[in-house]
C-alpha cells in the first residue's frame, strides 16, 4: 500500500516536471557553444562525404582504449550522416530559443526576420542531406554541402563577428526581408 502511494506520488511529480521542464527551461550555454558543440562537428561530418564514402569500410585499427575509440565501431557509415543530418536539423529549435546570449553577452536576434529565414534554412537543408544519406547518394550529399555551406554563411555575413567588417558577434545590421 505504502509503495502503491509512493509510487503514483512520484508518477505525478514526473508527469508535472516534464511538461513544466520543456516550458520553462532556460537556454543553457551561449550561441557560440551550440556552434562549437553541434553545428560545427556535425557539419564537418556532412563536409566529409565529399572526400570519403561513408559506405567504404571503416578503418578499426587505432583503437587506443578510449571509451571514445572503443565504441567507435558502433555506429558507423551512412548512418553517422544521417545522424549529423538529423541533429542539424532539430537544433534550429535550440539556436532560435527566446533568452540564448551571444558570447559577448548580448541577446541572440532569434526574433528576426532574416535569422528565422536562416535558421530555417538549415533545417531544410539538412533534410534533404538527411533524404539524401538514406538513399547512400554520396554524389548529391556532396553537392548539396553547397547548400549547407551556404546556410550557415548567410546568417554568419549579418550576425557573426567579422574582424574585416569590424561587426559585433549576434548584433550585425540585419537586413530585415519583408515578411
Ligand atoms: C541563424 C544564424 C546562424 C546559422 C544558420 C549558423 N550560425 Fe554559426 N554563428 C552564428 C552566430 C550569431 C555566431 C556568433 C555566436 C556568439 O558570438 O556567441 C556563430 C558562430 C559560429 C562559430 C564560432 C564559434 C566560436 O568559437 O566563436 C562557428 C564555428 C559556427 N558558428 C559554425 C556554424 C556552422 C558550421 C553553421 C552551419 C552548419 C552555422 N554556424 C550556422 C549564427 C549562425
Amino acid at each position: 500500500m505504502r509503495v502503491a502511494v509512493v509510487m503514483v506520488m512520484m508518477l505525478g511529480l514526473t508527469v508535472g516536471s516534464a511538461g513544466s521542464e520543456s516550458a520553462d527551461t532556460p537556454p543553457i550555454g551561449t550561441m557560440a557553444q551550440i556552434m562549437r558543440g553541434i553545428y560545427f562537428p556535425n557539419s564537418n561530418i556532412i563536409f566529409d562525404v565529399q572526400m570519403q564514402d561513408p559506405g567504404a569500410p571503416a578503418d578499426t585499427s587505432s583503437d587506443d582504449g578510449t571509451v571514445t575509440s572503443s565504441f567507435s565501431g558502433i555506429y558507423t557509415g551512412w548512418q553517422v550522416v544521417e545522424n549529423a543530418a538529423l541533429v542539424l536539423a532539430e537544433s534550429t529549435a535550440l539556436i532560435n530559443m527566446e533568452g540564448r546570449i551571444c558570447e559577448n553577452g548580448r541577446m541572440a536576434p532569434v526574433q528576426r526576420y532574416d535569422w528565422q529565414k536562416w535558421a530555417r534554412e538549415m533545417t531544410d537543408v539538412s533534410w534533404e542531406i538527411y533524404q539524401a544519406a538514406l538513399r547512400r547518394d554520396q554524389d548529391e550529399v556532396s553537392e548539396l554541402t553547397n547548400n549547407l555551406a551556404e546556410a550557415c554563411d548567410s546568417c554568419h555575413r549579418v550576425y557573426r563577428s567579422n574582424a574585416q567588417q569590424n561587426r559585433m558577434r549576434c548584433l550585425g545590421t540585419g537586413v530585415i526581408l519583408p515578411p
